[in-house]
């Protein structure tokens, strides 16, 4: 049974969705290797954390830490190996809190839920019927989970265009007339036909040239506030995560290393890796730009695949290269008081920015 619980409490408070010790494994096949031996990638490694009501949590890091297939196991796009995703599903009625483990839910259970829980692709467009007008996608959804009529679909497609700052004439061209940025527009339009609470955002301004990925994020921003979702921003740019995000999980390797108030992230960062992140992005001021010490992060993050006890991060670490603790003990991710979380045996509060 999906339904864990019914609760009332103040709308718009407390988080909208938990995650509990998520893991996701992918078992390679065995055929693949000489040594016949299974190989486990170990993607997502026991992570936790929630997503407050109406406010954007962010997952920044490397390529290939493991981004993506959290948020496809928030969403039950992909089957978790273990841990728990609680949605709390708030009701415009009455305001009461409805606690559902997304887990545990049967298909059924999940294709009604699909109505509340989104996900935004990198280019969503591209994955449209080539041959399907805009206005079809984007009513795609209507077709398929609700009984709308036809006239109301258009309505609707209409409303939704303009919610996302494109023209009603637009819904009758195709996807390959637009630019990069329309597209995503009329990816965010159609994952909003169904209304729904929560959002993925994964890398959905990515491939834009910067001025272009500002104007994306501003109407994120905007919706946010009109509609009030709550995002789940994966990003592997700390200057987007900086323009949109309240709070920000660092991911390094499958496991999340640093959590914070995005300021907080940004201007007090604790983990060795959080520290040659920011140290190499870009900063506004030339002076400060100069003056700052740049870490060099040797090599690739290592491969996920049946990966060390102890730190994963310690081949890459400044601090810990050559302690025995970070080799043999993994670092328990730990609040310091004051929610600023941080997995490090040796963790060094510095200002970098
Ligand atoms: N279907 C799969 N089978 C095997 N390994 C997979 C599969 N999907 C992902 N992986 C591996 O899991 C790890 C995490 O991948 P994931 O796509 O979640 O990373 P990411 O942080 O989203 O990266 P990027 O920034 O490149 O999108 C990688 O090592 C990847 O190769
Ligand atoms: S636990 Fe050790 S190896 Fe890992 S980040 Fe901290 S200092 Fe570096
Ligand atoms: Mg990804």
């Amino acid at each position: 049974m999906a339904v864990t619980s019914n609760s009332s409490g103040p709308s718009g408070s407390g988080p909208a969705i938990s995650v509990r010790h998520l893991a996701k494994e992918f078992h390679l096949e065995r055929l693949l290797f000489a040594n016949k031996r299974t190989r486990v990638v170990s993607a997502v490694a026991n992570i936790s954390f929630d997503v407050q009501r109406g406010r954007t949590l962010g997952i920044v890091g490397e390529s290939g830490c493991g981004k993506s297939t959290t948020a496809r196991c928030v969403l039950r796009l992909l089957e978790p190996t273990s841990g728990e995703i609680i949605y709390r599903k708030l009701s415009p009625v009455d305001g009461t809190v409805q606690e559902i483990n997304l887990g545990q839910a049967s298909e059924s259970e999940l294709r009604k839920l699909r109505t509340d829980l989104q996900i935004v692709f990198q280019d969503p467009v591209a994955s449209f019927n080539p041959r399907m007008t805009v206005g079809a996608a984007i009513s795609e959804p209507l077709v398929v989970n609700t009984d709308m009529t036809r006239g109301e679909r258009e309505e609707r497609t209409q409303e939704l265009l303009a919610l996302v700052g494109l023209e009603g004439g637009h819904s009758r061209r195709y996807p390959h007339e637009f630019s990069g940025g329309q597209r995503q527009r009329i990816g965010v339009a159609r994952a909003l036909a169904l209304r729904p609470s929560f959002i993925v955002c994964d890398e959905p301004v990515s491939a834009l040239d910067v001025s272009i990925q500002a104007q994306v994020l501003n109407l994120l921003l905007d919706l946010q506030q009109e509609l009030a979702l709550t995002y789940l921003f994966i990003s592997h740019d700390l200057a987007v995560i900086r323009q949109i995000c309240d709070e920000v999980a660092v991911m390094y390797l499958g496991k999340i290393v640093e959590q914070a108030q995005v300021d907080t992230l940004f201007s007090e960062p604790a983990h060795p890796y959080t520290h040659a992140l920011l140290s190499a992005a870009p900063v506004a001021n030339p002076r400060k730009q100069r003056e700052r010490k740049r870490i060099l992060l040797e090599g690739d993050a290592p491969s996920p695949i049946n990966p060390p006890p102890g730190c994963r991060f310690q081949s890459r670490c400044e601090v810990g290269r050559s302690e025995d603790l970070c080799r043999d003990v993994e670092p328990p991710l730990t609040d310091d008081g004051d929610g600023h979380l941080v997995a490090c045996h040796f963790p060094e509060i510095k200002s970098v920015i």
